[in-house]
């Protein structure tokens, strides 16, 4: 069948073979083959981030992207974070903070939250820190602009940012 192709994705650390339609996005392939369903599908053209993971260690808006160009690709999503019982320090600030109020962006907020703080930490430039040379800042314009690929409908933002900064100052 030319329209579907075997591929390799190890989630959260465990390797999945699967076939699949070649159409077939990356987020379709967590939520409908894998049942992973943490990863949200808000917008599927990739304007929301409700559908943020990370591909080997970058992230990326899961629903731009086919699942046959990631053979053999590392896929981490909230699953592989923490789970209700020993929630990661992202999901317990952003509960302390109340940085969420449907939920529905959530996922995507703490995926793109927890790869900003690793972007600073390697000194990957933002818009704010277009100059190469500067030390990354955590600011809150740094936050607020590595954060800007994800949307949130109820308008949370304040306590998000709140959430991010306090397990930024927690691991300074
Ligand atoms: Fe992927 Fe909106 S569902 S960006
Ligand atoms: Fe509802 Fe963000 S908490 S969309």
């Amino acid at each position: 069948d030319p329209y579907r192709s075997s591929v390799t994705l190890t989630v959260n650390g465990t390797p999945h073979r699967l076939t699949l339609d070649n159409r077939t996005t990356l987020l379709d392939a967590l939520r409908e083959h894998l049942h992973l369903t943490g990863s949200k599908k808000g917008c599927d053209h990739g304007q929301c981030g409700a559908c943020t993971c990370t591909v080997n260690g970058t992230r990326i808006n899961t629903c731009l992207s086919l699942a046959v160009m990631h053979d053999g690709d590392r896929i981490e999503t909230i699953e592989g974070l923490g789970s209700a019982q020993a929630l990661s320090p992202m999901q317990q600030a952003f509960v302390a903070r109340d940085g969420f109020q449907c939920g529905y962006c959530t996922p995507g907020q703490i995926q793109s939250a927890c790869a900003v703080l690793e972007e600073i930490r390697a000194n990957i430039p933002s818009h704010v820190t277009a100059d190469l040379t500067a030390p990354v800042q955590i600011t809150e314009a740094e936050i607020r602009e590595r954060m800007s690929g994800n949307l949130c409908r109820c308008g949370a933002y304040a306590n998000i940012l709140a959430a991010i900064r306090d397990v930024a100052e927690a691991q300074a």
